[in-house]
This record gives structure tokens, sequence and C-alpha cells, in this order.
């Protein structure tokens, strides 16, 4: 479901800003630090400091079994461990960089998980991390549909990236210093609506209790007609989608 999102994203969002190269760029790394990437997934972002020619320490955890048996299958020379962002299985002071890509909205509390990330950082270590911004009307579509599946459903969708976000971030890392932050937007343009019904088709097991396979290809054939409208009556259905990379110094 993951690597679908991926996809939609890398495919139809316009320009795609490749964001790896971005954390690369606000990093500026000597090749020689210690970096631990939390909420790993897939490992592909410790792949590609590696690929840069990074030669120190490389370490990826994940919550998901699935995401670090299929890391540790793809890449060798980095060290994957299943672990829980908001209780580290490492010593205090033992990393020079803690990346957090895209994943702080996922941890039951963001507060342990950033003391978790100060505590393993070395002095004067860096904390990167991703997230959506909501600024400039990003994803309003999209949350309509969710919202729109909420009431249809009679389900909550459970809450995720919108808990910590671009516009929000500052009042969960106080602690740290700031070094630098950049945003980025892009537009989803699409002539056709089935790209981005399989995108939120994704998004089922967010819904809780989970909705029935009845009930969500019914929510998805609403969607795809609202989808529809709009191309029929503006030519196109567009969503702006936003993203950051914000670099903090303990
Ligand atoms: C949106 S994905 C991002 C994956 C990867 N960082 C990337 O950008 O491709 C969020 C990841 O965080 C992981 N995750 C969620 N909660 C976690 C936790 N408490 N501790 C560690 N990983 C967690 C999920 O399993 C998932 O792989």
């Amino acid at each position: 479901m993951l690597a679908k999102r991926k996809s939609f994203n890398a495919r139809h969002i316009k320009p795609w800003r490749v964001i790896n190269k971005e954390i690369m760029h606000a990093l500026e790394l000597d090749g020689k630090e210690g970096i631990l990437d939390i909420g790993c997934g897939f490992g592909d972002l410790l792949q590609y400091l590696k690929g840069q020619g990074h030669e120190g320490r490389l370490t990826g955890i994940d919550l998901s079994d699935g995401m670090i048996s299929c890391a540790r299958k793809r890449y060798s020379g980095i060290t994957f461990m299943v672990a829980d962002a908001e209780k580290l299985p490492f010593k205090d002071n033992s990393y020079d960089v803690v990346i957090c890509k895209h994943m702080l909205y996922h941890v039951n509390s963001i507060p342990k998980a950033v003391a978790e990330v100060r505590r393993v950082l070395k002095y004067e270590g860096k904390f990167l991390f991703t997230l959506n911004s909501y600024a400039n009307h990003s994803s309003g579509k999209f949350d309509n549909h969710i919202q729109a599946i909420e009431k249809m459903l009679s389900r909550k969708k459970i809450e995720t990236s919108h808990r910590i976000n671009m516009e929000n971030y500052h009042r969960y890392v106080s602690l740290f210093s700031p070094l630098f932050e950049s945003r980025m937007y892009g537009s989803i343009h699409l002539k056709t609506a089935s790209p981005y019904v399989d995108y939120v088709r994704t998004f089922k097991h967010f819904f809780s209790p989970t909705p029935s396979d009845e009930e969500w290809d019914f929510a998805l054939r609403k969607i795809q007609s609202k989808v529809e409208k709009e191309i029929k009556s503006k030519g196109a259905f567009e969503e702006v989608r936003g993203k950051g990379v914000v670099l903090m110094q303990k």
C-alpha cells in the first residue's frame, strides 16, 4: 500500500521533487556520520545515502516486520532492525544524525518519540524530519473525500498526517535549535479518475472499524463519480500537494 501511494505521488505530482536529494542537501554530510533512520520502511533512503558514498554507520529501524525483512533482502551493509520509535534499543548519545522521514505522525506518542530521538543523538547531533504541508490548500480535496467517506460509511478515519505537519511541528521540538527548513508544492492534474481512485483505495485500513469490501467499493464508486464530474466540468481533476524538510540540532 505504501509502495502504491509512493508510486502515485511520484507519477502524478508535478513538479516532483525527490525528497532524498533535499534531505542530502540539508544534511551537508561529511560521509562519516552514524545515521539512524527511524521508520525506515523498505530502507530506500539509507541505500540512497550509501549510493552517494556515505561510509559511516547506517541503521534503519521500523515497527513493521515485513518492511524490515524486505529491506534486509534488498540492501546489504546496512543494519535493519524491528524496533519502536518510542523505545529505541540504542544507548544515549550514540548517533550523529537521526532521520524521521514521513513517519512522526504514525507514532502513538509524538513527544515520546521526539524524546527518544534527543536521547540517542550526540551533543549537537542533527535531527532531520519530513512532513506534509497543508498550506496553499494542499490536500484539500483529498480531505473532503475522506470526510465524505466517513459520512457515507459512518466510520472515522484514524488521524495520521495532520497530527504533526509543516505548519504545527514547532510545538513538539522546542528543545531543538532550528537549522534549516524547506517546503515544496506540486500539483496533481488528472484527465481520468482511476489513478486517483486507486490511490484513495489504499486508505481502506485507515478507517475504523475497517469497512467491508462491499462498503469500500460503494464509497469508491461515489468518489469516482465526484472526480469524473469535476473532470467533465473543468477539464481535469486538480489537487495541490505539499511537503517539507526540517533540520534541527540538539
Ligand atoms: C509513511 S511510512 C514512511 C517510510 C519511509 N520513511 C519512507 O519515507 O519511505 C511510515 C513508516 O513508519 C513506520 N512506523 C510507524 N510507527 C512506527 C513506530 N512507532 N516505530 C517505528 N516505525 C514506525 C511504518 O511501519 C512505516 O514504515
